[in-house]
């Protein structure tokens, strides 16, 4: 019995710990329950943070050339966008879908501080050098902006005048200007104390996606909806450098720990990295599982870590050059519409399949696994961090009241739930989703391994 035991910690610790690259990086962080929209590296780049549709932040420890994920930050109530740590690497501060910020203690992983700003998403944030002010991108066409004071997070004022969503913010050295860039297509500056428009540093037209202000705070980088990636000079106004244009919007930039790469990412599949002082295009790759999401450089200047669709983040070893090759996806699997005639199976792949399994030992999406639902109390699966409201409701889940979520929606069934609104109005397409349901979330083949350990 031990030696089997001893046998199953091997094979757990082996699927927990990525394999250790070549160059001593990791091949893969792998741990979340869905696709990944940032990842980002400690200053010491021992450790990193990504961040989750799965409604969660991880920590790696990458010490050793391997990931393991150390913290699981669970606290955001919708998809996390993006997760930075300040300087010291003991706090993060992360923003998500839930219009929520949250700062961090990385050490236990408990929530140090909360603003809940309403219902827009907030897709990205800025730390300043000295990490005592935090921006944040608003959908709420302002930039908001934080300070961090005593382990909270005190609001100190939001940069107004966008005439579209804010998607990115960046801070000059001194942290006494902010830039944003917004969906209306400009790059603008503030001042940070009185929050006043300084200027419009550069009118692209296109909306801009991603910032990164270069080493030494002359230059910004950017990259827009119609795949322009370019470098202005802030002083000028004026593009200093036109790079590769993508096919797609642009969504990730990312500059190594030393300034002297810039990667660019986007919705092509496409990565480029260059030099940042000669602007030579060092490497190019194509990811062939879709967007670009997030990226980090290491400071060595041999990975770049991406992430995108998959749950998992890959590395991509830049040097010494790795010859191209495709790495293993779960994207196609876990997205691709099954081969099927059923309706239910149909309406499950596309509408719930991102969220939920239908297995009984499954990791973590964003929402529980629905194995063995039917007659469940709500809200009662061991294990996953439901919302009040659901802790709080009593009722049991059967064909009606799985019905009935759909039909009038979880905001209204389920009110505070963090299930997103969503209604199924066909009284169709709900039986058939009830009807797959039933049958694919029966326990079959015997208890699940959970059942059979419990027996033990
Ligand atoms: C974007 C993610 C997301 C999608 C898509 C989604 N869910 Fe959920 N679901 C959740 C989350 C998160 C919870 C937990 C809610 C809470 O704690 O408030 C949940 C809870 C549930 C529950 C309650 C489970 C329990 O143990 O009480 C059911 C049933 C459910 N979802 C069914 C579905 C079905 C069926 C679909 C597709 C039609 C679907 N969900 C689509 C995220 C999602």
């Amino acid at each position: 019995m031990l030696r089997r035991l001893a046998g199953l910690a091997i094979l757990v610790a082996a699927a927990l710990c990525g394999a250790a690259a070549a160059s001593g990086w990791p091949e893969r962080l792998a741990g979340h329950g869905g696709p990944v929209k940032s990842v980002t590296l400690s200053a010491d780049e021992r450790q990193a943070l990504t961040a989750s549709f799965d409604y969660s932040v991880i920590l790696w420890d990458l010490s050793n050339g391997q990931s393991h994920p150390s913290k699981r930050l669970i606290g955001h109530d919708a998809a996390v966008n993006d997760a930075r740590f300040l300087p010291g690497d003991t706090t993060a501060v992360s923003v998500g879908d839930d219009g929520a910020v949250l700062l961090w203690d990385l050490a236990d992983g408990a929530v140090l501080s909360r603003v809940d700003t309403g219902d827009d998403k907030m897709l990205s944030l800025a730390v300043s050098a000295s990490g005592r002010h935090v921006a944040v991108a608003s959908w709420d066409r302002s930039a908001h902006l934080f300070e961090v004071r005593n382990g909270a997070l005190v609001p100190a004022g939001r940069l107004t005048g966008h005439r579209n969503n804010v998607n990115a913010v960046a801070f000059s050295p001194d942290a006494e200007t902010v830039f944003t860039g917004s969906s209306d297509g400009v790059i603008r500056s503030f001042a940070r104390r009185d929050g006043a428009l300084l200027r419009e540093v550069h009118v692209h037209g296109w909306g801009i996606n991603v910032l990164k202000l270069m080493a030494g705070g002359k230059e910004i980088a950017f990259g827009a909806t119609d795949g322009t990636v370019a470098v202005v000079d802030i002083a000028s106004g004026e593009i200093a450098k036109q790079l590769a244009r993508h096919e797609r919007p642009v969504l990730a930039l990312a500059l190594s720990g030393d300034g002297g790469l810039l990667a660019s990412g986007g919705g092509d599949g496409q990565i480029r990295v260059y030099d940042a002082r000669a602007w030579e295009l060092i490497e190019r790759y194509e990811n062939p599982y879709g967007p670009v999401w997030g990226m980090a450089l290491t400071g060595d200047r041999a990975v770049a870590f991406y992430a995108g669709l998959d749950d998992h983040v890959n590395a991509w070893q830049i040097a010494p050059r790795k010859p191209f090759e495709p790495v293993e996806s779960s994207f196609p699997r876990r997205f691709q519409v099954a081969d099927t005639d059923d309706p239910g199976a149909l309406q499950f792949a596309r509408k719930c399949s991102v969220c939920h399994t239908l297995t009984p030992d499954d990791g973590n999406r964003a929402g529980p696994t629905l194995y063995g639902v039917f007659g469940r109390k709500v809200g009662s699966l061991p294990g996953y961090p439901y919302s009040q409201a659901l802790l709080e409701a009593d009722f049991t889940w059967t064909e009606k009241t799985i019905s009935d979520l759909f039909d009038h929606g979880p905001d209204v069934v389920t009110p505070g739930t963090k299930m997103p609104i969503q209604r199924l109005k066909s009284v169709e397409e709900r039986n058939a989703l009830v009807r797959f349901l039933k049958q694919a979330t029966a326990p079959q083949g015997g208890p699940s391994q959970a059942e059979k350990e419990k027996a033990k």
